[in-house]
């Protein structure tokens, strides 16, 4: 019989999610379908409830649901304790369990697919909001020598710094602080390439050999092209996209998809000009 999957979200439309999970399902030979839905915004849990009465055996969480799903879930993963948001809830016989898998997808994207060292490096993470939050923990797990969140509004990145700060070397503060520092990896998890925007970075930031990262995905944002300006080696959050999704599919099936195939079918789809959402 096949098992039924969604990831809800608002918007939900442009979503690569049910291409990428359609794929690690005739990967992997699940019997599993899974589908975009839009919930209304202020009709999320009913949507979830529904989706569960009829069947369904889990669901990805996106934009601008994840904390609503982390207060449904009657239990939670350490690591999505800790981020204070839920993006994968798997129905169990007991009630939801809601996990956050999209530390542990940067986390893969970063050592697996682009070969970074994370271990003793100098981390840089644009950004105090829920995307920044959700990555916190799993890059401080990796035992980087420091990780520097900075943020527009300053004390939100003091803020994340405390709540993290019995996981590893972390501190928080603004742009201007950055100044004459360097580091061997910049995360940006701003919003700020939505609106076309760059937070105010100094220039010099990078080492030789440093990546700049953008979790965002199908676009030249102006971080990238900041970065590119630098002479760095860039990376979007494509890659970032389909870990996640492997570590939910883990979560769900107990088993492990190839993701390389997946992020190159989806490569090739972006090169033909095809955009999209988680
Ligand atoms: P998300 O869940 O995507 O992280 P969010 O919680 O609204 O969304 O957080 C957006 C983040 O992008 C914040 O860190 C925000 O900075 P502030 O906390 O100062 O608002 C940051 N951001 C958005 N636009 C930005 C811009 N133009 N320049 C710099 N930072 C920006």
């Amino acid at each position: 019989m096949t098992d039924h999957y969604a990831v809800f979200g608002h918007p939900i439309a442009h979503s690569k999610s049910p291409l990428i999970h359609t794929a690690f399902a005739r990967q992997t030979g699940q019997d599993i379908d899974y589908v975009a839905l839009l919930a209304p915004l202020d009709g999320f849990a009913e949507c979830v409830a529904a989706f569960r009465a009829g069947g369904g055996r889990g669901a990805n969480v996106t934009v601008p649901f994840k904390e609503q799903a982390w207060r449904l879930a009657g239990r939670r993963s350490a690591r999505a304790e800790l981020a204070g948001a839920v993006n994968t809830l798997r129905f169990d016989a007991d009630g939801l369990f809601g996990d956050n898998t999209d530390g542990a997808g940067l986390v893969a994207d970063l050592t697996r697919n682009l070969g970074i060292e994370l271990a003793g490096r100098s981390i840089l993470l644009l950004g105090a909001g829920g995307a920044a939050r959700g990555v916190i923990g799993p890059l401080l797990e990796q035992g980087p020598a420091r990780l520097t969140i900075a943020n527009r509004t300053p004390e939100r990145a003091v803020a994340l710094a405390e709540r993290f700060r019995t996981l590893g070397p972390v501190v928080g503060g603004g742009y201007e602080a950055l100044a004459g520092q360097r580091f061997d990896l910049i995360v940006n998890a701003t919003s700020a390439g939505l609106s076309d925007e760059l937070p105010p970075l100094p220039d010099r930031l990078l080492g030789p050999d440093g990546l700049a990262y953008d979790m965002m995905y199908g676009r030249n944002t102006p971080f990238l092209r900041w970065a590119r300006a630098q002479g760095a080696r860039c990376a979007d959050g494509l890659g970032m996209l389909v870990e996640q999704a492997a570590e939910a599919f883990w979560l769900w099936r107990g088993v492990r998809p190839t993701t390389g195939p997946v992020i190159a079918m989806l490569r090739e789809g972006e090169a033909k000009g095809v955009r999209g959402e988680v």
